[in-house]
Parts: C-alpha cells; sequence; structure tokens
C-alpha cells in the first residue's frame, strides 16, 4: 500500500482510522496489512453518494453531516452559485430545524432520509409545481415498492403506510407569471428510525420490516424516479402523473376534513382536477381544495 500510495505507513493507518470512523469495516492484521471486510448494511458518507451522479442525473452533491435544515442548505448553494449545475442534491445527516409544508416541524432524529433536490427546469410552469410534489411522493413509493414496501400517497404530500406517516416531501418553487426559474424538491423518508414517539403517528422502513436498510439504495431509487416523472411534467404528460397518483392514492372515496386558515370543510374526497386540486363533496357541494389546506382522515 505504501508504495501504491506513496505515502507513509503512519498516514495509511490515519485513513484507515478515518474510513472506520465512517462507518467501513476494516481488519487490521499485524505484519500484513488491512482488509475491507463486507460493509455495513447502511453506510451514508459523501464517497457513497458521489455514486449518484452514475446513476442518476445529478451533476452536483452536497454532504451535511449537522444542518438546520436541507432546504436552507438548497437555498444558500442557489444563492452563492451564479452557474449552479441544473440538478444538485444537497443530504444531510441530522437536520436541527427539518421543516414540512406549512412550517410545521419535521423531525429529524433517526437514521433516515433528509434531502434536497435543486432543478433549475428549462419548461415547468408555476402551476406545474403541485405536480412535482405529487412526483415527489410517486418516486418514494415506487422506491420503497423495490424494498416490498407498500406505501401510499395522501394528498397532497405525504406518503402513508398503514395510514402512518413515512416521508413527506416539500417544494419551494421560484417563478415568474410564466415559468420556473428554479424548484427545490425537499424529501424526509423515515428508513432506520427505531424508536419513533407514539405521539407522532409516525413510521418507518425499519418499523415495518425489522431489518436496516440501505438508504444509499432508496435514496437512489427517489432520485431516478423523481428525474423520471419531471420528465414527463416537461414534455406535457401531466395526465400520467394523474394517472400513476390514482394508482397509489389513500385519499380518495374516504371521510375527511380539510382545516384552512379560515375554515373547516367535512366531506368525501371524490377526485383531483387535472390541476391536481383535491374535490370534496360536501353537504353544499363540491369544493375545490388548494394546496395550502391539510387534510384529516375521519
Ligand atoms: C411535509 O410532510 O410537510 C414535508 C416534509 C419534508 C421534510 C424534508 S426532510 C429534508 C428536507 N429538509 C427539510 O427541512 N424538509 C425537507
Amino acid at each position: 500500500m505504501c508504495s501504491i500510495t506513496q505515502i507513509s505507513r503512519i498516514a495509511i493507518w490515519q485513513h484507515i482510522k478515518k474510513l472506520q470512523k465512517l462507518g467501513y469495516i476494516i481488519e487490521a492484521k499485524r505484519g500484513v496489512g488491512y482488509k475491507l471486510t463486507q460493509n455495513p448494511p447502511d453506510l451514508l458518507n459523501l464517497y457513497e453518494i458521489e455514486k449518484l451522479k452514475h446513476t442518476t442525473a445529478v451533476e452536483n452533491i452536497f454532504f451535511f453531516e449537522n444542518t438546520t435544515s436541507t432546504m436552507d442548505e438548497a437555498k444558500k448553494i442557489s444563492e452563492n452559485n451564479k452557474n449552479l449545475a441544473h440538478k444538485s442534491l444537497i443530504v444531510a445527516l441530522n437536520q436541527t430545524q427539518g421543516r414540512g409544508r406549512k412550517n410545521r416541524h419535521w423531525l429529524s432524529f433517526g437514521e433516515n432520509i433528509y434531502a434536497s433536490y435543486i432543478y433549475l427546469p428549462k419548461n415547468l410552469m408555476p402551476q406545474d409545481g403541485l405536480f412535482v410534489m405529487f412526483a415527489g411522493c410517486i418516486a418514494i413509493v415506487l422506491a420503497l415498492k423495490q424494498i416490498g414496501i407498500d406505501a401510499k400517497i395522501k394528498w397532497p404530500n405525504d406518503c402513508l403506510v398503514s395510514d402512518k406517516k413515512i416521508a413527506g416531501v416539500l417544494v419551494d418553487a421560484k417563478s415568474d407569471i410564466s415559468s420556473i426559474d428554479e424548484i427545490i424538491i425537499g424529501f424526509g423518508v423515515n428508513i432506520n428510525w427505531a424508536d419513533i414517539p407514539e405521539e407522532t403517528n409516525a413510521t418507518s422502513v425499519y418499523e415495518v420490516t425489522k431489518k436496516t436498510t440501505d438508504r444509499l439504495f432508496i435514496l437512489d431509487k427517489i432520485v431516478q424516479y423523481l428525474e423520471a416523472l419531471i420528465k414527463l411534467i416537461e414534455n406535457k404528460r401531466k395526465s400520467n402523473i394523474i394517472k400513476l397518483w390514482r394508482l397509489y392514492d389513500t385519499t380518495l372515496s374516504r371521510k375527511v376534513e380539510i382545516i384552512s386558515d379560515s375554515k373547516k370543510i367535512i366531506g368525501k374526497a371524490s377526485d383531483i382536477d387535472e390541476y391536481g386540486f383535491l374535490l370534496v363533496e360536501t353537504q353544499n357541494g363540491i369544493q375545490r381544495i388548494i394546496t395550502s389546506d391539510s387534510v384529516r382522515f375521519l
């Protein structure tokens, strides 16, 4: 190793220590050398995430062990980079101020996925933002399907397993009247979170499978699906997104309570329209619900 790398034994030993700290299992045998034994089932670090550059269209990857929120980092990165690549991914191991829709707190304790995808689109319109949110949910459901998890989508941005929240999607878009200049898609997916507080009504892949799951595998799949689904939106095939959404939806036909800033609506979720808005059958007829509302199953 010393002759190949042209560095001293001590330096090699220091690098090995760093790799071990990152989670790699490396055996050391006196007089023989080092051996990388099988990797642990879930390794998430910059080196591993960089592999996504080969399997997805992501050009730039930013990794943080600790941050307030990957949404904050995404904003800073986009503000500070005039020539930002068209597709960048920000991943964090921990967030101190993870947030969801309507500025709700997103618990970010566990060994989960916390990521934001920055996309500078060429062909998205302001009204496509909701469809990008749907694309995020569908991408998560399809990724979880790969490991046998049957997740469903709750309008507009939740992914549920047995009616418990396993993931959420948050979309921030910068648009003018006719087009979106930049869209940040944040997603949190509960993967290896073992001790979930009861009152959160959350679940995780670990809680469902009782096994540790490779976050990188799921992250890779989510980004691949997300990119393919965004292409559909850009190619004016939003009807395909609606079809997929319906396939994995758990909102329609259920009795729901819609809480918005000014009022409460109770009724049956009957459909979504071509703009992605939820239609609810109430005593006063069909009401059209826009994204700023939240939905509770009754
Ligand atoms: C929601 O359910 O309302 C959306 C939750 C989105 C959480 C993710 S975690 C990664 C990214 N950073 C954040 O602060 N929020 C999103």
